[in-house]
């Protein structure tokens, strides 16, 4: 049992496909069943607040937005899920298993949408005072695996982030690879190919340091 150790706050990034969500609720999962107290948790949303906002933000066409509106909605949302939710949970002991977080607005809206990472961590600033995961784990899946995943998951029916082209996907893809290459600390990529089971393995791996 760990109990009494601190909470940590996780984060797992990526683009569309590489399977964030499944892996979340399995290492969410894992350290449950090590005695961990664990609150899972998603973006945008993750407080009443923030789901409001996710609403406004994946529905209706993908120019409902513009980069800057969508930019504040995201740290309005993340303000609001912070303060709600995640803050509380790391001040209770918990580990916080957080599905995409700050880095996903730095990498769709700062780099695919230009808008550039000292804006977006501006927001941040104000919005949630800064607060940063203790760790990030990136998932990453060859383009065209990726997309076929994602294609069967939306079946037909892709959110408005979904409904953007190929090369906007590459730039959010390569905005990831260039944080995690600039904070190696916080960071680790890992591989998403293989069994469900393997890649959580793989992400437990990654938190042995912080275990
Ligand atoms: P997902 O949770 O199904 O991946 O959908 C959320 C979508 O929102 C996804 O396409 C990524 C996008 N997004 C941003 O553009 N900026 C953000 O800050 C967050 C959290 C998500």
């Amino acid at each position: 049992m760990n109990q009494g150790t601190r909470g940590r706050f996780i984060s797992l990034e990526g683009g569309e496909g590489v399977g964030k969500s499944t892996q979340a609720r399995a290492l969410a999962a894992a350290l449950r069943a090590d005695g961990r107290d664990v609150v899972e948790t998603r973006e945008p949303g993750g407080s009443a607040g923030a789901e409001a906002v996710r609403a406004l933000l994946l529905e209706g066409s993908a120019d409902r937005w513009g980069p800057r509106a969508e930019a504040l909605l995201f740290a309005a949302a993340r303000a609001d899920h912070v303060d709600k939710t995640i803050r509380p949970a790391l001040d209770a002991g918990a580990w916080v298993i957080c599905d995409r977080f700050l880095d996903s607005s730095i990498a769709y809206q700062g780099g695919a949408d230009g808008l550039g990472s000292d804006s977006i961590r501006a927001l941040h600033a104000i919005g949630s005072e800064g607060l940063l995961p203790d760790r990030t784990l990136l998932l990453t899946l060859p383009e065209e695996v990726a997309m076929a995943r994602e294609a069967a998951r939306d079946a037909g029916r892709p959110d408005r982030f979904g409904k953007r082209d190929a090369a906007y996907h590459r730039r959010v893809t390569a905005s990831f690879r260039n944080l995690a290459d600039a904070e190696p600390e916080r960071w680790r990529v890992i591989e998403a190919r293989g069994s469900a089971d393997t890649v959580t393995q793989a992400l437990l791996a990654a938190l042995e340091d912080l275990l």
